[in-house]
């Protein structure tokens, strides 16, 4: 029931082979995926554009203002610049004009308590201007110098400023498509890659199961249900996390952050590295990080392993932990083992609680850094306010992917041991294999071969020891012996379930290995002492998909086998919902629907493994007279404790610790007077 092994929780490195067996499942999906990378490219650009119009907003419009103004005369405009005239004057920007004409006279527009003024000749851009008044006649003072200063009323300022209102609506507009753009690409690449990752986990679930479906069944033993069932669903969900938000993005977040750093340092060398400067303590915490957020997502995966083995334990076993009264002492169990996936938890959270908010410290670090080493160059006029926006801005889009890295990291790490763990399923083959030659084999005539067989599940605990016999098409033989004494075992080795060690099995003469195993299945039917049913409806359960079961058959049999009474009993007769594991039929029900399903596919040998050892005296009546009917004409083998039940077999073979004892009719046996007579004696006894 366990659903993890110790072994799965051991740390998986990112380990290049895997990495590149996961990339193989992309293969068919790759030029999606490169095309989702160029997609991200495009929103990479997107984002890298933003603070960059931002910035060209504030420097070369809302601050233009600060660019001086010459004097030119009228035919010195160059072409395609428009002036501003003021008062007779004609004034271009400066930084319209390719060269400064000789002598020309410099404006500068100064603000002053929200009042705009034209200062002359007021060449170098300085703060320390100030706007008097002296003798009535407004000047603009500059340390001892006195400039002449024109005020500006709104209209003129307004015409000053045209360009610069028409210049940040063309920006907003630009701004506005780029965001446009960015959403519609970015939707995109999103749907197309959650598309590719759903397909490639959609086809990787499909070969787990069909692996699965074809294992020998030696591999059941030792995998338990839960954990396979997590193989197929979590670990595969983990996978496609892994394509979806890892893989791809990783490429956007590489593109963002070189992106970042070389705008950054294009924009301005200096304040770049100044910026930069904390990228060095990013690397070691996230080193630090690494390694404790590791441990600890290692320790929360071993406690939820076993709270989920306990939690699935305890719920089967509900009956018997009712039966025994011991709730109490569960409860224990398991709250212990809550505690301590509680407190595994808690340390989790503690070492992203401590990353997290240390980034931002980072964060702010670098933010104080730029306005320190930046706005005092800013007010000098060195720097450009724009310049010192971006730069912020683009320090908070540097340190989104790297707050994101704990997560993407934490899912890189479920996802390689997810993925071990399917390639360890996918990798393992079933020893027990189809011919390259496969003998072509029509239907049975019924003859079974046992040629010195040696079988041992693990090793050498013999379960069978050099087993010989022969059964003629036909033939209804019987097994008998004492618990464990290989019974099941010669059952499960007819349908190849497992190979033989040594020996031979031969089936109309032909060794059972050298056919298909689908051929030698099909006319095989057993009927177990467990009946498994599926959930579906009791026709669905007789015929079992195959579709050339017609529903006439299916009623032919049921009235064949006496399993029809009780099918007509239900309220739905043969539509009634079995429920998983047929819990809501009795033993004795399941057993005679067993017996139909076996006779609707008419198999060629018939076996039953004490299908008769669960069910009242009326019932096996039922039975037993069922049986007699379905052995007709076909190979049948017994197995029953009840000797009762064999009497009738034209062969009993008895088996002791894997071994033939004895081997004969019921009277010939009993004539020996050796094991199977003392087996005799005893329900003999029980029965008078
Ligand atoms: P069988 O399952 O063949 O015994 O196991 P049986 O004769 O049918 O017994 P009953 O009457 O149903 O109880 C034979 C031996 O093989 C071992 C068992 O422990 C038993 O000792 N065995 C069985 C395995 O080692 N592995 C298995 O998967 C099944
Ligand atoms: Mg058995």
């Amino acid at each position: 029931m366990n659903g993890f092994h110790e072994d799965e929780l051991q740390e998986k490195p990112i380990d290049l082979h895997i990495f590149r067996r996961l990339l193989k499942y992309a293969r068919p999906y790759a030029s999606l995926m490169v095309f989702c990378i160029l997609l991200l490219m495009v929103v990479t650009a997107a984002d890298l554009a933003q603070p960059y119009i931002v910035r060209s907003a504030l420097d070369g419009y809302i601050n233009a203002f600060k660019i001086p103004y010459l004097e030119v005369p009228q035919d010195k405009v160059p072409p395609g610049v428009h002036p501003v005239s003021w008062r007779d004057k004609i004034l271009v920007r400066k930084s319209d004009l390719s060269q400064v004409p000789q002598g020309a006279t410099h404006y500068r527009i100064v603000e002053q308590d929200g009042k705009y003024y034209l200062v002359q000749n007021l060449v170098a851009e300085n703060s320390n201007v100030i706007i008097e008044a002296v003798n009535g006649e407004i000047v603009a003072r500059q340390g001892e110098k006195l400039l002449k200063a024109f005020p500006l009323d709104r209209d003129e300022l307004n015409r000053f400023r045209a360009r610069d209102v028409e210049g940040i609506t063309r920006l907003s507009l630009i701004f506005l498509l780029i965001l446009f753009i960015r959403f519609a690409v970015n939707y995109v690449q999103v749907y197309l890659l959650q598309y590719a990752g759903q397909n490639i986990i959609l086809n990787l679930r499909k070969e787990i199961f069909s692996h699965i479906e074809n294992m020998h069944l030696s591999y059941f033993d030792k995998n338990p249900v839960g954990r396979l069932v997590t193989r197929v669903t979590n670990d595969t969900e983990t996978l496609n996390e892994m394509y979806t938000s890892v893989l791809v993005n990783m490429f956007k977040d590489l593109f963002l952050l070189l992106g970042i750093i070389i705008v950054m340092m294009r924009m301005n060398f200096r304040m770049a590295l100044a910026a930069l400067s904390v990228a060095p303590i990013i690397a070691v915490a996230t080193v630090i990080f690494r390694n404790k957020a590791r441990e600890a997502y290692r320790e929360v995966r071993k406690k939820i392993a076993r709270i989920n083995a306990t939690l699935s334990e305890n719920i089967t076993g509900m009956k018997v932990i009712q039966i025994f009264n011991r709730e109490a002492k569960k409860f224990d169990e398991f709250d212990r083992i809550n505690w301590e996936y509680y407190l595994a938890t808690m340390r989790e959270l503690r070492v992203f609680a401590v990353f997290r908010p240390f980034l931002d410290l980072l964060f702010y670090l670098s933010l104080s850094l730029l306005i320190w080493y930046g706005g005092p160059r800013v007010i000098r006029g060195t720097l450009s306010f724009g310049t010192l926006y971006a730069f912020v801005h683009y320090m908070g889009q540097f340190f989104q992917p790297i707050n994101e890295l704990a997560e993407k990291f934490n899912i890189l790490q479920s996802a390689m041991a997810s993925s071990e763990r399917i390639f360890q399923v996918l990798d393992t083959e079933s020893p027990i294999k189809d011919p390259s030659d496969p003998v072509a084999v029509g239907r049975f005539r019924g003859e079974i071969e046992f040629r010195n067989v040696w079988f041992a599940y693990e090793g050498e605990d013999w379960v069978l020891k050099d087993v010989s016999f022969k059964v003629e098409p036909g033939e209804t033989v019987a097994l008998v012996g004492a618990t464990g004494a290989g019974k099941t075992s010669i059952i499960n080795l007819i349908c190849r379930f497992y190979d033989v060690n040594r020996g031979q099995i031969l089936i109309d003469g032909v060794d059972i290995r050298n056919m298909r195993q689908s051929d030698l299945r099909r006319q095989i039917g057993v009927v177990q002492q467990d009946v498994f049913l599926f959930s579906g409806d009791i026709k669905y359960n007789i015929r079992l998909n195959n579709t050339e079961i017609s529903d006439e058959r299916i009623r032919e049999v049921a009235r064949y086998t006496n399993a029809h009474q009780f099918i007509e009993a239900k309220p739905n007769k043969y539509d009634e919902e079995v429920t998983e594991r047929g819990s809501t039929l009795s033993a004795g029900e399941r057993q005679l629907l067993a017996f139909a399903r076996a006779l609707a596919f008419d198999p060629a040998i018939l076996i039953l493994d004490e299908a008769t050892s669960a069910v009242d005296t009326e019932t096996e009546s039922l039975i037993q007279d069922a049986l007699e009917k379905i052995t007709r004409g076909r190979t049948t083998i017994i197995i029953a404790h009840r000797l009762s039940t064999v009497q009738h077999a034209d062969k009993i073979i008895v088996l002791h610790k894997g071994r033939i004892r004895e081997c004969g009719t019921h009277e010939e046996l009993l004539e020996k007077k050796g094991l199977y007579y003392k087996l005799y004696l005893l329900q003999f006894k029980e029965n008078r």
